[in-house]
């Protein structure tokens, strides 16, 4: 099995958790120190089929290599689509040669966030931003050029350990400045690396295709969950403030509603993921912050 974005937050948590009886092989730009893992750039068809003759054959593929710099990307669209679109393309087209199943991981941001309920797997995308877009147009690649053999498995607010992410962010701010203003007009489900990693493998082992939402059930904003991440952590003393989107102006335009409805994944598996709260408590029993 192969793991591409190895060395990143959702892909070091995928080689962690292979599942009994099968073989990992994780590739990235550079890749991570505790993983038998090629460094490759996706986007090289060559370097690809070189991937395949040296690590493979590859049963199956969870594809997390991704552009994440959602604000860089607006200024860095071609770099963002390089990596968005064309690896995930060049590996699509390698997937279908070698007759290895795809589970691509896509986004929230693939959606405009009118929404007033979780989005389902049929709602109609409309991306506010260049990450989006290219995630979107990725997406679409990949389902066109490995239409029997790939899935799609979006999902949002990923944390999880060994990443740079929103909960280790705030505790930082929170301890440094002991008061913190937070946007809380964008809602979401917050979602933990450690409950989404064994949700692919089992997309990937079930050999399912199409598109699915993954992420943890319920939904609240940013405010909301950093007064869960500051309590979780002992750290309700510190003063906290709701502001809003256009307090804190950014490149990238996000969505303000865009929680997924993962019910059609809960059929699939026979389970449920955790509520995004008992998730982050999970998490930091896991890694304390
Ligand atoms: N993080 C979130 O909140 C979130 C939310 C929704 C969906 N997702 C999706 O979930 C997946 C995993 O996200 P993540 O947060 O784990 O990302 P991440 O930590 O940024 O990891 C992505 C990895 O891909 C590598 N990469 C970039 N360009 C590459 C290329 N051309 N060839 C090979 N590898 C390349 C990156 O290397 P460098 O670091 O060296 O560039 C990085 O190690 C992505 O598909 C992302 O779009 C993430």
């Amino acid at each position: 099995m192969l793991v591409t974005g190895a060395a990143g937050m959702l892909g070091s948590e995928l080689l962690l958790r292979v599942p009994a009886g099968l073989e990992g092989v994780g590739s990235d730009l550079i890749p991570g120190p505790s993983v038998r893992a090629a460094r490759v750039d996706l986007a090289d068809p060559a370097a690809v089929e070189r991937l395949w003759r040296e690590f493979g054959p590859f049963e199956g593929v969870i594809h997390c290599a991704a552009y994440t710099a959602v604000d860089k990307a607006e200024a860095e669209p071609e770099l963002a689509a390089k990596v968005n679109v064309e690896a995930s393309r060049v590996l699509a087209q390698a997937c279908a040669r070698h007759a290895a199943h795809l589970v691509a991981v896509s986004t929230d941001f693939v959606f405009d966030g009118t929404a007033s309920v979780p989005y389902v797997e049929t709602d109609a995308p409309a991306p506010l931003s260049v990450y989006g877009r290219t995630k979107l147009e990725g997406e679409r690649a990949t389902l066109a050029l490995h239409a029997r053999g790939a899935a799609i498995v979006r999902t949002q607010w990923l944390y999880g350990p060994r990443g740079k992410h929103f909960p280790r962010t705030i505790v930082g701010f929170a301890r440094e400045k002991g008061r913190l203003k937070v946007v809380a007009d964008q809602s979401g489900c917050p979602t933990s690396t450690l409950e989404l990693a064994p949700a692919l493998w089992d997309v990937l082992s079930a050999r399912a295709t199409g598109v699915f939402h993954g992420a943890c059930e319920g939904s609240t904003s940013w405010f909301g969950f950093t007064q869960a991440i500051l309590e979780e952590c002992g750290l309700a003393q510190v003063v906290l403030e709701p502001c809003t989107t256009q307090d804190f102006p950014r490149p990238a335009r996000r969505p303000a509603f865009s929680a997924l409805d993962s019910s059609k994944l809960a059929a699939l598996r026979g389970r449920r993921f955790a509520p995004w709260r008992v998730a982050l408590r999970n998490y930091l029993n896991v890694e304390p912050l």
